[in-house]
């Protein structure tokens, strides 16, 4: 069965992002920002105080750093030497789930189970040495309530996360509680940061003109600068990061799949934002996509690692691209359709590209407040960002469209590995006074 041209063009058109909607989506987010510095209760973004600013450049020492934030955690052992330069000194990590072996992610796990794991990573870290004092940077990656830079209560689990008991707690008490469990007093959580903070401070610490941190993986949120907000309890300088968690952004038009995919999710009607352009729900728009393209009733499974594989296909008669579409949908298509499944991966993932750069662009516009716009780099981690086939020409593209003869001081730049990093100089910032 042909996939009729009407129809297509129908679902295509429903992830078109304009140039006029773009435009309206960075307006947009800068007036939910400028409505959230007020009052953060009045914006669709949370807007979180982080109680760091930038770093100086000089922090050094040896420090732990916990990035814990997607499937895998990770443990470091980074030694900070100043001016841009460390060394990492080991690194141990492991996944919060193998199917079928264990899951510390899903309903049925228990927040002593995850943080045991965690412990348990820490002590591989340290080669289990119970005695010397080492600092630790805590590189939590989900929406929490901090009062300061070393305590985050986790507001609401994002990214399908589901581990019962977790959510309204100070999360590094439930590690102190874990390490405690295995004879660990010797590390000492001092910073708990998110994981665009750790992007940020990482970026920051290694070149000028930074002032956004973002990441554009599996989940999606960005931070900056706020050079009006100063606390105390702050660390840092230049002001206060705030962590947007603008994948909670919602004053924007969703279409009918994004609709369906919230309401079929783990948290419906959150994350809204973040549910139209990340990794983890990506695949899933494409599945709903293409599943009504080809009138199946089975739901399809595309995740987005077989959109990046299709859409890189560039052959004449898309053999790669065929392999996986007929696994995943039990159909031979004819070449003709499979191009429109391929242009439809296409539009996905330019709608996701162009609705990130809005916000960054709604940033920028925010930090100049009206004045110029100063040369700037966006330091972005993630796969997304980093592996998936049109990001970052689409990226340019559409801040090009954005921001006219201001685009050639904005950049975008890539800071693998920051949410490690990031976490050992936030432990360096709290500790080295
Ligand atoms: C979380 C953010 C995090 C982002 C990227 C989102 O789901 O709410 O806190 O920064 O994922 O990991």
């Amino acid at each position: 069965m042909a996939i009729s041209e009407g129809k297509f063009q129908d679902v295509l058109s429903e992830f078109a992002a304009t140039p006029e909607f773009i435009r309206e989506v960075a307006t947009d987010f800068q007036k939910d920002l400028q409505i959230g510095l007020r009052d953060p209760k009045s914006s669709s973004m949370r807007m979180l105080k982080s109680y760091v600013g930038l770093p100086t450049g000089k922090e050094t020492g040896e420090y732990l750093a916990l990035d814990f934030g997607g499937t895998n955690v990770r443990v470091f052992r980074v030694r900070l030497d100043g001016e841009g330069r460390y060394e990492i000194i080991k690194r141990v990590g492991e996944p919060l789930i193998i199917p079928g072996e264990y899951d510390y992610i899903g309903k049925n796990s228990t927040a002593d189970q995850m943080f045991g794991f965690l412990a348990k990573l820490i002590d591989d870290a340290i080669d289990g040495d119970h005695t010397t004092k080492f600092y630790l940077g805590h590189t939590f990656s989900f929406p929490s309530a901090q009062e300061d830079l070393n305590n985050a209560r986790l507001i609401i689990w994002t990214k399908e996360f589901a581990t019962p008991g977790v959510e309204g707690k100070v999360v590094n008490d439930l590690l102190l509680d874990a390490l405690k469990k295995r004879g660990i007093e010797n590390v000492v959580p001092v910073a708990v940061i998110n994981d665009t903070v750790a992007v940020l401070l990482s970026a920051a610490y290694k070149q000028a003109d930074i002032y956004t941190g973002s990441i554009y993986a599996t989940g999606h949120n960005t931070c900056y600068l706020e050079s009006s907000i100063h606390d105390p309890k702050g660390f840092g300088v230049g002001g206060m990061i705030l962590n947007l968690e603008c994948g909670n952004f919602m004053k924007l038009t969703p279409n009918r799949f994004d609709v369906e995919l919230d309401q079929k999710s783990e948290k419906p009607g959150e994350q809204r934002f973040e549910k139209m352009v990340s990794g983890r729900y990506m695949g899933e728009l494409f599945s709903m996509a293409v599943t009504e393209l080809l009138s199946s009733d089975k739901k399809f499974d595309f995740t987005s690692i077989d959109m990046s594989a299709i859409v890189s296909d560039e052959s004449a008669n898309l053999e790669k691209a065929t392999a996986i579409i007929t696994e995943k949908t039990g159909q031979n298509l004819e070449l003709a359709d499979l191009k429109k499944v391929k242009e439809l991966d296409a539009a996905i993932i330019i709608r996701s590209a162009r609705l990130v750069t809005a916000s960054y662009v709604g940033i920028v516009w925010q930090r100049a407040n009206g004045g110029e716009i100063v040369k700037q780099h966006v330091a972005v981690d993630g796969s997304v960002y980093e592996k998936m086939p049109l990001v970052q020409e689409n990226i340019n593209k559409a801040l090009q469209e954005l921001l006219g003869e201001n685009a050639s001081k904005v950049t975008t730049i890539l800071d693998v590995g920051g949410s490690g990093l990031g976490a050992a100089i936030a432990a360096a910032m709290a500790v080295v006074k």
